[in-house]
């Protein structure tokens, strides 16, 4: 833990429920999950079920949202896109930036990504840049130069303190494959470490850095114990409330 924030549970939907699928989880979420003080828990619905969000979660403001992706332009003629004023507008404070779905099925390459952090950061969103490698960039020995250039990439373009990352190793998602808490640890010390000497060691202090990948309610206590690892970024078990009523209730670790 970097100790200056409480850990995120945050919550990525994917392309899963409409407005009332995400109604009917929030009511069912709300009575198995109660506010805490140390933790914070956010999440990413679809962007058509935001507002569905906010409305079913109105007196449960612990329950903070976000939006899966923003255009990289502040307006303008993308038909099907979203901009990241649009979603503060209906209610979102957070906004993921460069999952890995976004860069492999619509070539989200790292200065895409950094864009977008600008952009969600000028509208007054709180950006998760999402990093990770592939199996194959794994297998090559990659895992260092592939999480220093993503980290790079964005930091270049985007000097700002404090900004929240997510590992996410692109092997381990979907597939119920998790890094094991020592992939975890030396993956994130990888990640502060490129942070630091992208941007300075105030910017690898403050940096937040979650774990995604086949997170679920049997693996969240051991991953949370690990060094360095300051939440996670769910998404399969975070479809069930009480699947990820179950990871947002976990014991953390002393200290
Ligand atoms: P899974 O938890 O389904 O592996 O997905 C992880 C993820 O991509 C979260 O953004």
């Amino acid at each position: 833990m970097t100790g200056q924030e409480s850990p995120l549970f945050a919550a990525n939907w994917k392309m899963f429920k409409g407005p009332r699928a995400t109604e009917a989880f929030v009511e069912s979420f709300v009575s198995r999950y109660r506010p805490r003080e140390d933790r914070r828990i956010a999440f990413f619905p679809p962007s058509i079920s935001l507002e569905a969000f906010v409305r079913a979660s109105a007196d449960r403001p612990d329950l903070e949202v976000g939006i899966q992706d923003v255009h990289q332009e502040v307006e303008g003629a993308h038909t099907g896109a979203v901009s990241a004023s649009m979603a503060v507008e209906a209610g979102a404070k957070w906004a993921l930036a460069g999952h890995s779905e976004r860069r492999r099925e619509f070539g989200d390459d790292d200065a895409i990504v950094a864009v977008k952090t600008a952009r969600a950061l000028e509208a007054g969103l709180r950006p998760i840049v999402c990093i990770g490698e592939t199996l194959e960039e794994r297998e090559a020995g990659l895992l260092q130069p592939v999480l220093e250039r993503q980290v790079r990439e964005v930091l270049a373009a985007v000097p700002a303190p404090g900004l929240t990352w997510a590992y996410e190793p692109v092997w381990a998602i979907g597939t119920g494959l998790t890094a094991s808490p020592a992939d975890a640890e030396e993956a994130h010390g990888i990640v502060r470490s490129a942070i630091g000497a992208a941007a300075g060691p105030v910017f690898a202090d403050a940096a937040v850095v979650l774990y995604g990948g086949s997170v679920k309610p049997g693996n969240i206590g051991e991953l949370m114990a690990a060094s360095g690892v300051n939440g996670v970024l769910v998404g399969g078990a975070s479809l069930d409330p009480e699947s990820f009523a179950a990871i947002c209730g976990v014991a953390l670790p002393a200290g």
